[in-house]
């Protein structure tokens, strides 16, 4: 996601924490960030030139048209390094944020806090669990509207960016205030599944995956070819899909936080 897209997760997933979670937050977010995890809930992105290690934690490639996603087959860096991709990252995020209040702590949990708001919004954007040949759309070359771009930056960005200039004033807080609703509202039966994550696991990075590749599958990808010229009918039929895994995102790294935490 870009900007927006992370900013609205944290911001949704903060309002969510038990006080526990919210107590840990605090104190692992720098004095600069105010409290608001959402202020530095696109750093991980600033960082990928000063960390080059992390550039592959952002996302995971699976084979083309199969749409589906194994864990021990796609979670790897383009060198096959294993582990080394979006749901490797927030498993090992999530481990080293277990040490938090325990003496050992080695790991820097202030990155790892960071780490984990970002990467779990982006295994929700169904693009960076795309196919490996087209890099999650980065090599498709589309129009949005009259703008050349491409697939990838449609999802990350144009598709919520034209949302909040046409629906919300450019306000992306009305935007944020809209989806809370819908979570409130017309998805409240289903958020509790959200939720569940299993067993005695933290973390399941991996069933967001699933959902991810089947989602780029079944709307990003589809109808879209080389050049595509993408408007109305496009925005309109995936901008309800980029909403729900907006909510997801955010109430998922709520649940994943106060199960750390809690
Ligand atoms: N680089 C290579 N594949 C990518 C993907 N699916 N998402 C983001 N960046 C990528
Ligand atoms: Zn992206
Ligand atoms: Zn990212």
């Amino acid at each position: 996601w870009g900007t927006d897209g992370h900013f609205t997760i944290c911001r949704i997933a903060q309002s969510r924490l038990s006080d526990v979670a919210a107590d840990a937050v605090k104190e692992l977010l720098p004095a600069s960030a105010d409290d608001d995890l959402a202020s530095l809930c696109s750093w991980a992105d600033r960082v990928k030139f000063r960390y080059h290690w992390s550039s592959p934690l952002h996302f995971l490639n699976t084979p083309d048209d199969l749409c589906t996603y194994q864990y021990t087959r796609d979670c790897k860096d383009e060198d096959g390094v294993k582990g080394r991709c979006v749901a490797g990252a927030i498993n090992n995020y999530t481990s080293q944020l277990l040490t938090y209040g325990s003496s050992q702590a080695d790991y820097n949990l202030t990155e790892a806090l960071l780490f984990l708001s970002h990467l779990m919004g982006d295994v929700h954007q169904p693009l960076h669990v795309g196919f490996t040949t087209d890099k999650g759309g980065n090599t498709i070359d589309v129009k949005w509207y009259n703008r050349k771009t491409v697939l990838h930056h449609v999802w990350d960005t144009n598709i919520i960016e034209t949302a909040e200039e046409q629906f919300y004033d450019s306000n992306v807080d009305d935007m944020i205030d809209a989806i809370e609703k819908n979570i409130t509202t017309e998805w409240a039966d289903q958020v509790p599944k959200w939720e569940i994550c299993g067993g005695n696991k933290t973390a399941c990075p991996d069933i967001y995956a699933s959902e991810g590749i089947k989602a780029a599958c079944d709307w990003s990808y589809k109808g879209v070819r080389e050049d595509s010229v993408l408007e109305d009918d496009y925005f309109l039929s995936r901008l309800p899909i980029i909403t729900f895994r907006l909510a997801q995102g955010g109430v998922r790294l709520a649940a994943t936080l106060n199960r750390i935490f809690g």
